[in-house]
């Protein structure tokens, strides 16, 4: 069983997902970074040289074999965006939806810089904004709960999806 980690871009997957992982003494998979393998070149590079639908491809594929592990995985934040992945995603018991209110979202991406996203590399605030709203939805659909990462810190979140998921097991 894996517990998922969802959300758009900024909203603290990575940073989460990796102390969840340790303080519930499970496995961490950075799904960019075994995307990143599988290629074997950078999220940059298999966008620009291959296209998004080829980096959709083996992020398809990379969530698939996650899914059958024991550990906590961060994806990307368009992992809701094919059918397919949703469906995978319904079948999980963990599906933690991150959320992030608007400024501080930005705030996080404008900060992360060394962090390269194709998607919204030339896009403006409000576009960037608005591919959130687009995906909403998705995230929501797919998710078995959500936590509001805003102004929190990480030990905080941490403890929170703990107590929720007690609650539901
Ligand atoms: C993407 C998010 C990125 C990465 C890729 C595409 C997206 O991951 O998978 O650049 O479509 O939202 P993060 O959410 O970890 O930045």
């Amino acid at each position: 069983m894996a517990i998922i980690l969802i959300g758009y871009m900024g909203s603290g997957k990575s940073s989460v997902g990796k102390q969840l992982a340790q303080s519930l003494n499970l496995a961490y998979v950075d799904l960019d970074l075994m995307i990143s393998q599988r290629a074997g070149k950078t999220i940059q590079e298999i966008f620009a040289q291959d296209g998004e639908d080829y980096f959709r491809k083996i992020e398809s594929e990379c969530l698939a074999d996650v899914c059958e592990q024991n550990s906590v995985v961060a994806t990307g934040g368009g992992i809701i965006l094919k059918a397919e992945n949703r469906q995978l995603l319904s079948k999980q018991k963990f599906v933690i939806f991150l959320t992030c209110e608007d400024n501080e979202l930005i705030h996080r991406l404008k900060a992360d810089q060394k962090n390269i996203r194709p998607i919204i590399q030339d896009k403006t605030n409000t576009e960037i904004l608005a591919i959130y709203q687009q995906r909403l939805p998705f995230y929501q659909v797919s998710a078995t709960m959500q936590i509001d990462t805003t102004n929190k810190s990480i030990a905080t979140i941490v403890n929170e999806i703990k107590e929720k998921m007690e609650k539901n097991t």
